[in-house]
């Protein structure tokens, strides 16, 4: 096996690193600390990650399973996004206390407020442990042997790896299977919000300045870790203590320039660097337009309703923020893809792999093959985004399908699963109409308009004559009381009387015709084949290129090698810099508070300025938070490879302290995921200046400030 991966550990080490593009692991860092040192950075790799020392590393958290927050107190207090916590601000909040419009701010530790479900993880280790996993593995080995032994050998490695700690362990492929990596991790559980500011400076310019340069959203929130006196981690109890992390991280006050070295260390989630030009094609061609469209459809009729009143404005402000994220990401994903030439470019490559394989038997057809697997995927694949983004849309069908089911607990004779999941029903049921009325209005519109485009496109058939608004009246669904009625004589073995029902009959068509028992067997045979191909294709390129030189600009053809994002612990290093967006503008790598007077409306709800900023502004009372030019600095872009999850990263400096907070890319890169353009990737942002202002001198919160360490 040593043998068989030992390329891998060679391509890695001589394959030069191009500043940029790239997510790189911590443990191997010591590959990029050249390039890093000589981009700029004043410190070490092992500053960065070092297994027997505290570290940077200490400091960075999982929050959650997306995003990533970073110590900033010795008493376990840390920063993450305004838009990472926002579910936390918001279940704590209700229409007499509005934290998420008013924001919160615990004066006291008594006051800082418990967040149930939430986890803080810390990476204690990482270790390669490709060899143990992939151990017992031949190249005869069928792939579901392979599946099996490898879920084994995980579960040894993992389990021996934490015996007699508190640690948890996460192992995870990487290079599609070439290598695998083991993650020793300390989960900490009791949580609790410390500060928020309000929606309109933590969400300042909302959906419509979401994903865009210039931006000027304090996007920010402050939660603290709490342990048990021994600082382990422990479930929410009155007397746990603040947990003290090994490192916090110091805060510099001094800024960025258009040049400076930086690096985003945090948990990226999903990157696709490696796939052909049918992948590329499947995502830019089938999924990316049709869930626009039908997001399209769903936002409009959210955001009709939210200007209605503020009760409807809370009821959907989560909601919508989560829609609309994707349905903007994918239309600049779709746009960068085709300013790139993306799919064209991925043929070239595969022109020249299969060129270079021509020899090579192991690689020769592999190409071939993928490309037949994803002939049988992607017509199937396009029905399933039809199901998720048009069939699964409303709140009707999300509804039905809980009918469906309890029907099938009903038809597998599973009498006490099938009684429990009808009492969780009817219990939502009667939440759900709490407030039905004006619901229902949104609620039939999403659900008639989106199944109306799925008919026109083809992807309904059996619904060509079926009168959408019937079905939305008739239902139990759509009537207080009625499922109680129905379900007060309901038998499990007369499950069949769901069938009476439209919303129950339709979800049913709708589901197996998307996920026919024939269609569901060839996706997943097509999905693993693609993944075992995959696995051998990378391997193929990295023999391929051994000595990748820097390549030109974007480098396609000849990929540098790091691996996809995988929610696991990277670093990503660039500098900070402006870009050229379009012909005849350039954008300059930094925003202050005179861009959000700029942007100042008080009839538009993402516009709004709150007096108390106003007088900040006017007064130019910016403390020691203002630039020498004393302007009060907002936010700024880089070239730091960055994706989902690494919302809440901290981005440091030369000298590894932290400078600001990254929370999203600009609109013109976010094709990133797939392929990675220096020319129009980047990263945004808030300046941590702003973030300190805003806490000491907006909200009157110094005594956070002072647990800090700041270096002037
Ligand atoms: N685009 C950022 C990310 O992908 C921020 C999303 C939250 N903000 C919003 N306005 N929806 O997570
Ligand atoms: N906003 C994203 C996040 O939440 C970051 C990104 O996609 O760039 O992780």
């Amino acid at each position: 096996m040593k043998k068989l991966f030992s390329f891998l550990l060679l391509a890695a080490m001589v394959l030069p690193v191009m500043a940029d593009e790239g997510m790189w692991l911590p443990m191997l860092l010591n590959r990029n600390e050249a390039d890093m040192q000589a981009a700029g950075m004043r410190i070490t790799a092992k500053d960065i990650y070092d297994a027997n020392h505290a570290c940077l590393k200490d400091a960075i958290i999982l929050f959650n399973q997306g995003c990533t927050g970073e110590y900033v107190s010795a008493e376990g207090l840390f920063l993450t996004n305004h838009h990472c916590g926002y579910s936390y601000i918001t279940s704590h909040s209700t229409v007499e206390h509005d934290y998420l419009t008013n924001g919160f701010w615990a004066m006291t530790r008594e006051q800082e407020l418990p967040c149930p479900g939430l986890t803080a993880t810390r990476l204690v280790r990482m270790e390669d442990v490709t060899d143990q996993v992939l151990e017992g593995i031949t190249s005869e080995t069928s792939e579901k042997d392979r599946e099996k032994i490898i879920e084994n050998n995980i579960k040894k490695v993992g389990e021996n790896a934490i015996k007699n700690t508190h640690y948890k362990y996460v192992i995870k492929p990487f290079y599609y299977g070439n290598q695998y990596f083991m993650y020793i991790n300390e989960v900490f559980t009791d949580v609790r919000l410390v500060g928020a500011p309000p929606s309109n400076i933590g969400k300042f310019g909302g959906d419509t300045d979401n994903w865009m340069w210039p931006r000027h959203t304090g996007d920010f929130s402050m939660f603290r870790v709490y342990a048990d006196k021994d600082g382990k981690p422990a479930p929410y109890a009155e007397t746990n203590v603040p947990y003290k992390p090994l490192k916090h991280l110091d805060i510099s006050l001094k800024g960025v320039e258009e040049g400076d070295f930086t690096f985003v260390f945090g948990y990226p989630g999903t990157t696709k660097r490696y796939v052909t030009s049918h992948e590329v094609a499947m995502t830019v061609e089938d999924s990316d337009p049709i869930s626009i469209d039908l997001r399209t459809i769903r936002l409009k009729h959210y955001k009709a309703a939210m200007e209605k009143s503020p009760a409807q404005r809370l009821r959907y402000a989560s909601k919508v923020a989560s829609i609309a994220n994707g349905w903007k990401k994918w239309q600049g994903e779709v746009e960068g893809i085709q300013r790139l030439k993306g799919i064209e470019q991925k043929q070239k490559q595969e022109s020249i792999f299969n060129s270079w394989a021509e020899n090579k038997p192991a690689y020769r057809n592999v190409l071939n093959e993928l490309e037949e697997q994803y002939l049988i995927k992607r017509p199937i694949y396009r029905n399933l985004i039809f199901f998720n983004e048009a069939v699964m849309a409303s709140d009707f069908m999300m509804r039905a399908h809980n009918l469906y089911n309890i029907y099938c607990l009903c038809k597998l004779g599973k009498e006490e699963e099938a009684q429990a999941a009808i009492a969780k029903f009817l219990q939502s049921n009667e939440k759900y109409f709490a407030d039905f009325d004006q619901h229902t209005i949104v609620d039939k519109g999403i659900f008639v308009e989106t199944f109306e485009y799925m008919i026109k496109a083809g992807y309904a058939p059996y619904l060509e004559h079926a009168d959408l608004n019937k079905i939305y009246d008739n239902s139990m669904l759509t009537k207080k009381g009625a499922a109680e009625k129905f379900f007060k004589s309901f038998k499990t073995k007369n499950a069949d009387k769901l069938g009476k029902d439209p919303a129950f009959a339709l979800f049913s068509v709708a589901y197996s015709y998307a996920y026919t028992a024939e269609s569901r067997k060839q996706y997943s045979e097509a999905s693993q084949n693609i993944n075992r191909l995959m696995r051998i294709y990378v391997k193929g390129l990295m023999e391929m290129y051994p000595d990748t030189q820097k390549g030109t600009t974007p480098d396609v053809e000849k990929p540098y090698f790091f691996p996809d994002a995988n929610l696991t612990l990277r670093v990503a290093y660039g500098h900070v810099q402006g870009f050229n967006p379009r012909d005849a503008v350039y954008y300059k790598p930094y925003s202050t508070l005179d861009g959000i007077m700029q942007k100042e409306n008080p009839d538009i709800y993402d516009y709004v300025v709150t007096p108390r900023l106003r007088e900040l502004y006017q007064t130019k009372d910016y403390g020691r938070y203002a630039n020498a030019k004393g302007e009060m600095p907002v936010a700024f872009i880089a070239t730091n490879h960055t994706t989902g999850g690494n919302s809440g990263s901290p981005v440091l400096n030369a000298d590894g302290q932290l400078i600001g907070i990254n929370f999203d890319r600009c609109w013109e890169g976010t094709m990133s995921d797939l392929l990675f353009d220096p020319n129009y990737c980047r990263n945004i942002s808030l300046d941590i200046r702003y973030c300190l202002f805003i806490i000491e001198k907006y909200a009157g919160a110094k005594h956070l400030v002072d647990e800090m360490t700041i270096i002037q």
